[in-house]
């Protein structure tokens, strides 16, 4: 519209060369593109205006955010719910909706003048949701555990949890608290951590070598079940994976002379006997820690059909420094350190045989908590994980940092490592003749490619599982519970 305004010079009355023709056209022409694109830039000013003043309106709505609410009511101790209660329904619950939904977390931090320090050290609080015929009610019990009842006799915290010390007995003289450094540290069995099952049973675990059998109608502990009395293993995970037919797979650590290892465990689906509990496990195969004193931390493993994927992170325990920590008056937690120079290690086991594949995958540094999926397709292994790109996150869950508010918490906040979904392809039929620095990875739906080096390894890059721009958005939720994933969602139900 505003080409045609354009002035065109009068050639009807002088006869002018032809280059100077062609010259005047050229610059007609160029004014009419020149004016064609201002016009264009005018109309679309207006678009870009309305999409900065969104985006301003985008980062404020973000600024908000970040005067967090506060979070302290969910890491406050609360009573127990014994007895069933009808509880309140939003919505509407179908007819034939009919079982249990069970949660265990934290539900209790402190025994007279004594207080946890860290997130994970709450006594286990078990909650039971049943729904039945459209209704729902409520209870929930505290785990009777050892630790809980000897806690609760003495009124003060008389075992150690993840990042809490038991200071010694202040009825004892100095020369008996001063002796009681040195006596081995007794080990939790507050199993607060999640509900598993082996041969139909459910059982509460953590990640030391007891785990609680609960009966789930009554929430009452059944039985304290020692995996040591089974396998040589110090402890397992609290998140074992399933076949089908009910068999149970789970990772555990051994420390001994020969260093430590890393576990890969069976439990057997039936029961021989009505009695009994992991009879029966089986450790199938053992895998060297990269430093014998100072193994990885890990909470979970992934799973597939015919694999266990066990990923080996630079999240360090530091044996001795756990082993002295009485002595030097520190928890369980000052022994485990993020130390990024170190990549991260993915070992395949086949499960049926027990294998261990010589396949050495290896990625950049990186922690996960939790995998989210993991299956086969055209000869590779695909893993979908939170990850992290900073391992201190477990540093941060401290119980003061939680119950801060305002700026304090704001900046507990942000300082939390931000995790992500993200894909990695392992090959799992790597040979001599592949070709060095070239992708093995045949899928052509993932651009995460696995490469092979002239040392033979193979360097893992991922996917991004999440959209564009992700780093930069975030919230309360997004941020606080995918570090650690469902784990941390039952956890932090405690009211
Ligand atoms: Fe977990």
């Amino acid at each position: 519209m505003m080409a045609s305004q354009v002035v065109k010079p009068d050639t009807r009355n002088c006869k002018r060369p032809r280059e100077l023709e062609i010259f005047l056209h050229f610059v007609s022409n160029l004014s009419t593109i020149a004016v064609g694109f201002l016009s264009v830039m005018v109309r679309w000013i207006s678009v870009l205006k309305k999409y900065v003043e969104s985006t301003r309106q985008k980062k404020a709505i973000f600024s908000k955010q970040e005067r967090l609410p506060c979070i302290a009511p969910l890491v406050t101790t609360v009573e127990e719910t014994p007895q069933i209660v009808s509880a309140c329904v939003r919505g509407h619950f179908p007819q034939w909706l009919r079982g249990y939904l069970l949660r265990v977390g934290p539900g209790k931090f402190e025994f007279g003048k004594d207080k946890y320090n860290h997130w994970f050290d709450g006594m286990a609080l078990l909650h039971q949701f049943r729904m039945e015929k459209g209704t729902v009610t409520y209870r929930s019990k505290f785990l009777q555990s050892d630790t809980y009842k000897a806690n609760s006799v003495h009124d003060r915290i008389v075992i150690s949890e993840f990042g809490t010390l038991a200071v010694p007995d202040p009825c004892k003289n100095v020369f008996e608290r001063f002796l009681s450094k040195f006596e081995l540290p007794a080990i939790t069995d507050n199993t607060n951590v999640n509900y598993v099952q082996y041969k139909g049973d459910y059982y509460l675990s953590t990640e030391t070598n007891f785990m609680n059998k609960v009966d789930i109608k009554t929430l009452e502990k059944t039985e304290k079940v020692d995996w040591r009395k089974f396998i040589a293993v110090n402890g397992a995970t609290a998140h074992p994976h399933y076949d089908a037919d009910g068999t149970a797979y789970n990772m555990g650590n051994s420390y001994g002379s020969h260093g430590s290892c890393y576990n890969v465990i069976r439990v057997p689906p039936e029961k021989v006997d009505l009695g009994e509990t992991i009879h029966g496990a089986q450790v199938i195969c053992s895998i060297a820690s990269a430093e014998g004193m100072r193994p990885s931390y890990y909470h979970s493993f992934g799973m597939t059909r015919k694999y266990i994927i066990f990923i080996e992170q630079p999240l360090k325990m530091n044996l001795w420094k756990v082993v002295t920590s009485k002595i030097r008056g520190k928890s369980f937690a000052d022994g485990i350190s993020w130390e990024p120079q170190y990549n991260t290690r993915f070992h395949v086991v086949d499960k049926h045989t027990g294998q261990l594949l010589p396949g050495m995958y290896y990625s950049k540094p990186f922690v996960t908590f939790h995998q989210i999926n993991a299956f086969e397709d055209q000869g590779c292994v695909v893993i979908d994980l939170c990850c992290q790109d900073d391992g201190r996150s477990l540093e941060v869950y401290q119980l003061q940092n939680l119950r801060k508010v305002g700026e304090g918490l704001d900046q507990v906040y942000n300082s939390v490592g931000r995790s992500f979904p993200r894909r990695f392809v392992l090959p799992l039929h790597v040979s001599l003749n592949d070709p060095e620095g070239q992708n093995l990875s045949p899928l052509s739906y993932s651009s995460a490619s696995a490469v092979k080096q002239a040392d033979g390894k193979i360097w893992c890059s991922y996917e991004n599982l999440h959209p564009e721009g992700l780093e930069d958005e975030g919230d309360l939720e997004r941020r606080w519970l995918l570090p650690l994933g469902t784990c941390v969602c039952s956890c932090t139900r405690n009211q």
